[in-house]
């Protein structure tokens, strides 16, 4: 399951479109061909043709068909009311996108797995902020509340679009951890004063490599740069982290599928996952993009298994530590890639002294996904702490008091 996750990363880029070409018949490949010609409609509320209802229902029962509505009640149970209405608007509306639909209806894999509803959820975000519908723009804007209407014009228009972001699985570079990572490397700190190199792994875009490059306020304590158009501010729930200096000597990353921020299509895709709704989450990563274009992240291309052991065989100069952080990353990784992780940083970590210390820090779901942990292990003794319990986005911290 896991590691199907990964080939879906791999597999699904660029290829489904062209399987739906080649291998549509009949109506389907009727859908395909007429997408251009289909008439477009106005902006008052669309009204389904007897013939249209009758697909809806079966396409209802086909897989994949509700994964819109299931995800709508996740995104309205998170808080997120807007995102889940555009959803079921757009369960109601995907006849108008056929070439869309058509891809959903022979997704390989499971749909949910693939997280469809959220690749669509951000197609429809990325064409609102291009301003492609105006009525989808002016629904995104809060100018008015017609979702039927401005979903059903926007998948008319923009079927092709749609379906060319369906192909790309939702990739997201969360700034907020960095406050986690931070809270963490402050609290090693504290016992080791020197300054600590980064390894960075599924780093994404790398933009948590510029953690030094933004401001934080962790508690009742400050630091990083206060001049920073990146703030990261959690709300704070219990003891405040240490008090000490936030020194990074070098930091560099790895992930299967990077996305470049100087790239303006893997910027604009970032953002599109940052959701209507979030606007703090959505100003901060494009804060932090501007400061990525300034002074690009080191992100290598790669297996993260693979690329970590050749960086911890690197000679760590004496009065520097080294710091190993993952956030959101170990749920994509096979149980046999885990177990491998933490072999080659048990066997990293026998070699550490108090002069070449070296830490892991994760910020992960646990195995039961029932919390999110701020762990932190640290070599030579090879400890572990859980130092925090924390918001899936870093929106909040709650700070574990030491045993
Ligand atoms: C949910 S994202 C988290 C990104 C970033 N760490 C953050 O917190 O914003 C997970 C990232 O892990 C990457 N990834 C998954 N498996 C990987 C592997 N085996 N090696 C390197 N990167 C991987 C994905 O491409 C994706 O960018």
């Amino acid at each position: 399951m896991e590691k199907d996750a990964k080939v879906a990363v791999t597999e699904c880029r660029d290829t489904r479109l062209e399987k739906i070409r080649a291998t549509a018949h009949g109506p389907e490949r009727r859908e395909v061909d007429n997408v251009a010609a289909k008439p477009r409609p106005t902006d008052k509320l669309w009204t389904k043709t007897p013939a249209e209802s009758e697909w809806m229902t079966k396409r209802a029962e086909v897989r994949g068909g509700s994964e819109f509505l299931r995800q709508a009640d996740r995104c309205r149970a998170m808080g997120a009311p807007f995102v889940a209405s555009v959803l079921e608007a757009v369960e109601r509306q995907l006849p108008h996108a056929p070439i869309s639909a058509a891809m959903i209806r022979s997704w390989e894999g499971d749909p949910a797995a693939a997280a469809i509803a959220m690749r669509f959820n951000g197609a429809l975000n990325a064409l609102a902020r291009r301003g492609a519908s105006a009525s989808l723009t002016r629904l995104y804007g809060g100018d008015h509340s017609d979702f039927d209407g401005a979903i059903a014009e926007a998948l008319s228009l923009e079927d092709a679009f749609i379906a060319r972001w369906l192909e790309h699985p939702p990739q997201t570079n969360e700034v907020a951890r960095a406050g986690a990572i931070v809270a963490a490397l402050l609290t090693a700190r504290t016992r080791w004063n020197m300054p600590f190199e980064l390894l960075d792994l599924g780093t994404s875009a790398g933009l948590n490599l510029n953690l030094a490059r933004y401001f934080y306020r962790l508690g009742a304590i400050s630091v990083g740069d206060p001049t920073s158009a990146v703030r990261v501010e959690p709300q704070w729930r219990g003891p405040s982290p240490p008090i000490a200096p936030l020194e990074i000597a070098s930091a560099r990353g790895v992930d299967l599928q990077p996305l470049d921020a100087s790239n303006p299509e893997h910027r604009e895709r970032l953002l599109s996952f940052a959701w209507a709704n979030q606007q703090d989450r959505y100003k901060r990563l494009e804060a932090a993009l501007q400061i990525a274009s300034i002074h690009p992240p080191r992100v290598d291309q790669g297996d993260a298994m693979t690329w970590l052991n050749e960086r911890l065989e690197e000679p760590q100069p004496e009065g520097r530590g080294r710091a190993v952080i993952h956030t959101m990353f170990i749920q994509y990784l096979s149980d046999q890639d885990r177990l491998q992780i933490d072999e080659t940083m048990e066997q990293a970590g026998a070699r550490a002294s108090d002069k070449r210390p070296l830490l892991r820090i994760g910020f992960e779901w646990t195995p039961d996904r029932s919390k999110v942990e701020l762990r932190l292990t640290q070599w030579p003794t090879g400890s572990t702490r859980v130092l925090a319990i924390c918001h899936p986005y870093g929106d909040w911290l709650d700070w574990q008091p030491t045993a």
